[in-house]
């Protein structure tokens, strides 16, 4: 496993975060408005936009701009219970997806006891801000090592504190249709993802953790995997159980839609050999 918290900046500066910048970003955040008003259905979608640029993620999405990562936000893609999904626009005129962490997953809490006295990991876990960054942090490196290992993921573009920028999959700010919500499935899709799974455990040393239908997209005719938050490291103590949930999730989505699906213990076996 990777020394993350060496990863993880010094944040301490973001309390004195001067007012007029905060002012400044708003005001560049609400370029979008235009737009996102045609797409936003209700006023509760407003505020829920509000909400979430806390002080911290301001900055951060500040930086990034700064940094050139990022020209403007141009509406939510997606609001879920740990993080939300935007629609941003990078300054040659490219969308990109930017996930705003807000809190750390009841999963991940589970998994600190395997954090917890790990020297490499001292103070992050009692501090909730470095915990949202380490979970960032951590979606960003499965991603990455995905990629270079040739597996079809968004492409991870840029990564600040709880902030993460990749590749958006779809087109003029919606989102590519999820497995989930494909009319009709074939062997090939699930022989796909089946060998996504192997090639993860194999080369990228990675367990997805909390595969399903609606962590794939089907987009011109490719199958991409994402939402790697959950993802964790081949040698993780409950690695076996992760990728027989994993197997367990496909099978029996592929099975519901009629798909011939090869035993999840087979498949264990094949990649864990016991
Ligand atoms: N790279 C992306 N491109 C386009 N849309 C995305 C991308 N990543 C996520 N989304 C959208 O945001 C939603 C939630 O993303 P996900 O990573 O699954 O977060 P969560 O942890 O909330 O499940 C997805 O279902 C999809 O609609
Ligand atoms: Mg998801």
């Amino acid at each position: 496993m990777e020394n993350f918290s060496e990863d993880i900046d010094d944040i301490d500066d973001v309390e004195d975060v001067d007012a007029r910048i905060e002012k400044k970003v708003t005001e560049r955040l609400r370029r979008y408005d235009k737009e996102y008003k045609i797409r936003v259905k209700d006023t509760r979608d407003f505020q829920i936009m509000e909400e979430v640029f806390d002080k911290t993620s301001l900055l951060t999405l500040n930086d990034l701009m700064n940094e050139k990562n990022l020209s403007y936000l141009n509406g939510v893609i997606n609001s879920g219970k740990e993080a939300r999904v935007y629609w941003g626009v990078k300054n040659d005129g490219t969308s990109v997806a930017v996930k705003i962490y807000l809190v750390v997953s009841s999963e991940f809490r589970k998994r600190l006891i395997y954090i917890e006295g790990d020297p490499r990991f001292k103070n992050i876990t009692k501090n909730n801000r470095k915990l949202i960054e380490l979970w960032t942090r951590k979606e960003y490196r499965n991603l990455l090592t995905a990629y270079n290992n040739g597996i079809n993921v968004p492409k991870p573009l840029a990564i600040k504190r709880n902030v993460l920028i990749m590749e958006f999959i779809g087109e003029d700010g919606y989102h590519a249709e999820l497995l989930v919500n494909v009319k009709r499935v074939i062997d090939k899709d699930y022989n796909t993802i089946i060998s996504y799974v192997k090639k993860l455990y194999r080369k990228a040393h990675i367990i997805h953790a909390d595969l399903s239908e609606f962590n794939i997209f089907k987009y011109r005719n490719k199958l991409i995997i994402f939402d790697f938050g959950s993802g964790v490291h081949i040698a993780h103590p409950l690695a076996k159980s992760f990728l027989e949930r994993d197997l367990n999730n496909i099978n029996h989505f592929f099975s519901k839609r009629g798909i011939n699906t090869q035993p999840t213990e087979k498949l264990l076996l094949e990649l864990i050999g016991q």
